[in-house]
């Protein structure tokens, strides 16, 4: 069984981490081929390093640029690599939903290679987002879909998907599982030592294209009682210098998954729009406030762990902060997703 994994943004190098190790415990053969959507160290590099993920067979250099010429751009290398490969791949796996997925999943389904697609299903129902177009595109070009939780599945079924669809759990609590151990053993920048602080990130264009709104969000941070760690996603590097930085918040260039297991657990909160966090915060049992009008990570909202702010910021960030979340339940699986998934694909 030769698997070809297409990957290129941060968040899936982080699946790829859970998944990849249990392939070659399984005796799975899989090659790497990366986009290059993320390229800077700390998007890329970092991550391979740290959690051990096999080394790319090779990097398409297809960051950057808008959504069409990126994705074309990664479609051409993509098809390419495969057609020029002398290996011929049993499978395409793709992970959640960016233009690396979406780019793997057109030319796999082109070249009728049948295509898996982990953390299928999901649905913010929101086509504002290119997140949603590509999931949706995905799943209906996919012949294995792994989603992560009931919803999931019954997103599918709605819209006529029943077939090869398994109930996986999320990879991203084996990754979790995996690190957080050694991740709580390392130490915090120094001024974070003393009282608490919260944790902060924002990447979605709409957060972080109009800048009035980036600024009201800033203004309302700027008011919080402690002090609030924000590692800036590099789509923000030129844009942050018309911005007056609150003086309680501590800038940083992005993190490991290391650090940020690690600044996570021992934060009071998180505020993001981060689809992977806001699930991280939850098996943390961390309030977290998401900067969005809708998520696709709806059990995160059950019993108030999760709140969903996007208007006067100043008012209800502070608010959602403040709120006692109910009973904590185990959600999105047991930590052992990957496991079905590589069984699944033998
Ligand atoms: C992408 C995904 C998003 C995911 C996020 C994870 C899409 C449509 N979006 O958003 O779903 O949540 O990754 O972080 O696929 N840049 C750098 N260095 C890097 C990476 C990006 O400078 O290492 C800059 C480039 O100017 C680039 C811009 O950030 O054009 C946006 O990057 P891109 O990968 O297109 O989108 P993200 O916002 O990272
Ligand atoms: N993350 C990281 N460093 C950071 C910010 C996030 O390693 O500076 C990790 C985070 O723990 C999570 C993943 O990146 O596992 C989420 O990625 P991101 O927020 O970029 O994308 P999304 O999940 O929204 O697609």
């Amino acid at each position: 069984m030769n698997i070809l994994t297409v990957l290129g943004a941060r968040p899936q190098f982080i699946k790829a981490a859970a998944v990849s190790q249990v392939f070659l415990a399984e005796g799975i053969e899989e090659d790497i081929l990366h986009t290059g959507q993320h390229f800077d160290d700390e998007m890329d590099r970092v991550f391979f390093d740290e959690l051990e993920i096999p080394h790319p067979i090779k990097n398409l250099s297809a960051g950057g640029g808008h959504h069409g010429a990126q994705t074309a751009k990664m479609m051409i290398g993509i098809e390419s690599f495969i057609l020029d490969s002398k290996k011929k791949y049993d499978r395409v796996l793709v992970y959640g939903d960016t233009n690396s997925t979406l780019a793997a999943a057109l030319v796999s389904a082109k070249l009728q290679i049948p295509l898996a697609h982990v953390e299928a299903g999901l649905r913010s129902h929101n086509l504002a987002m290119p997140e949603e177009i590509n999931r949706k595109l995905t799943d209906h070009v996919s012949q294995f879909l792994f989603c992560p939780s009931d919803q999931a599945v019954q997103n599918l079924k709605s819209e006529g998907i029943t077939d090869a669809v398994y109930l996986s759990g999320d990879v991203m609590l084996d990754a979790l599982n995996r690190f957080k151990p050694k991740a709580i053993q390392r130490s915090l920048p120094g001024e974070l030592h003393e009282e608490g602080y919260y944790l902060f990130t924002v990447h979605r264009p709409y957060n972080t294209d109009q800048a009035s709104r980036l600024g009201e969000i800033l203004c309302a941070i700027g008011e919080l009682p402690y002090r609030v760690f924000w590692p800036v996603h590099p789509r923000l590097k030129s844009k942050l210098h018309a911005f007056e930085i609150p003086k309680n918040v501590l800038l940083s260039n992005p993190v490991g998954y290391l650090d940020t297991l690690n600044l996570l657990s021992k934060s009071i909160a998180l505020i993001t729009d981060s689809g992977g966090m806001q699930k991280e915060a939850y098996w943390m049992q961390k309030n977290c406030v998401t900067l969005r009008s809708e998520t696709e990570w709806t059990e995160t909202l059950e019993r108030g762990w999760n709140q969903l702010v996007v208007n006067d910021y100043k008012t209800n960030i502070p608010r959602a902060l403040q709120s006692k979340p109910g009973e904590w339940m185990p959600k999105y699986g047991n930590g052992q997703a990957a496991k079905l998934i590589a069984e699944t694909l033998k």
